[in-house]
């Protein structure tokens, strides 16, 4: 997607001023904010409705403008050569020092930091003074955003401009892992475990059992669309619309399709916008089909889990 100076320019003007932009991500549209700023930071949880113990990731664009405010390990730095700008979160600890308002710490004193790859944002970040607090662009507890249009159906006027990016490349928001002692994977994500395993060439840990809460934001209410789900679901009822991974030959209007042939990027990809599309439709429930629980997948079903504790 090519890059728009002048909207980039606006944004920036914004985020000078202490106000609240969302921004394209490749993971999701994020609802961003200056992270030094207690104002802005107050925005992002005041628009969001999001509860103030529950800490927000914020975005830089490399690792050198981290230095101020966290410390990094070796860990971190095999992780980020290889992945990053990409689909990954890490909790680091936080310097005394550091300027990061605690309204986005929730005066903890660890820290999640992310690096986008989308182009869009990263020459936004690269322009900036400082850092991005950034949670995902949706109203609290709701399906994420992966267009703008996603975005104005949950604030409408209530945010001063949406950087446009087009379609978000994956879908999913990003893997959390904490890095402070032995690696542990605290939110599944767009990075598949096993390819963050492979580098650092151990086990790791991972708690994101969705019925039990891990992170603060973890809570079993997220990412639903606010009808019931059930899942694995081999029999559909009458009125309600079924969500299969691939396209089938026979097929009827209540019924929407991940994928043409099933593959888990794409798969990944089209589950949210199909998710709030149903809704539109004004269905009164979903039914999923099966998903395999590898690569990808794993992360759709715990979405979809979580989703379904509606
Ligand atoms: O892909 C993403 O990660 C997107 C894009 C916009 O970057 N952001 C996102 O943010 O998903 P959000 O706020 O929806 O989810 C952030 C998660 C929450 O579950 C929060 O509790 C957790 O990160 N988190 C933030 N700071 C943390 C910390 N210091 N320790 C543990 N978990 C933390
Ligand atoms: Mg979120």
């Amino acid at each position: 997607m090519k890059i728009n100076l002048a909207n980039i320019k606006k944004a920036k003007k914004l985020l000078n001023n202490d106000e609240c932009v969302a921004i394209p991500t490749e993971t999701v549209y994020g609802l961003a904010g200056n992270a030094y700023s207690d104002k802005a930071s107050n925005k992002i949880f005041k628009l969001k409705k999001r509860p103030k113990n529950n800490p927000l990731i914020v975005h830089y664009h490399n690792y050198k403008d981290l230095e101020k405010d966290c410390y990094y390990n070796d860990h971190f730095l095999k992780l980020y050569k290889i992945f990053c700008p990409g689909p990954i979160t890490f909790i680091l600890d936080l310097k005394n020092k550091s300027k990061i308002s605690k309204i986005v710490t929730n005066k903890k004193n660890t820290l999640a930091v992310r690096f986008p790859k989308h182009p869009i944002s990263r020459k936004l970040l690269k322009e900036l003074k400082f850092p991005l607090a950034a949670p995902s662009a949706n109203l609290s507890s709701k399906v994420s955003a992966v267009c703008s249009s996603d975005v104005k159906e949950d604030f409408g006027n209530k945010i001063k401009y949406i950087l446009e990016g087009g379609k978000s490349s994956i879908g999913l928001e990003s893997t959390i892992i904490d890095l402070r002692n032995k690696p542990k994977i605290l939110r599944l994500g767009g990075l598949d475990t096993l390819a963050i395993k492979k580098i650092l060439n151990k086990q790791i840990k991972i708690f994101n059992n969705p019925v039990k809460i891990s992170a603060p934001g973890q809570s079993r209410l997220h990412y639903s669309p606010g009808i019931p789900i059930r899942f694995n679901v081999k029999k559909v009822k009458k009125d309600e619309a079924y969500v299969l991974i691939k396209k089938r030959k026979k097929t009827k209007s209540n019924y929407f399709f991940l994928s043409k042939k099933g593959d888990l990027e794409e798969v990944a990809k089209n589950l949210y916008s199909t998710l709030r599309k149903i809704k539109k439709y004004k269905y009164k429930s979903i039914a999923i089909g099966k998903i395999p629980n590898k690569g990808l997948g794993k992360t759709v079903n715990d979405r979809i889990i979580r989703a379904s504790k509606f």
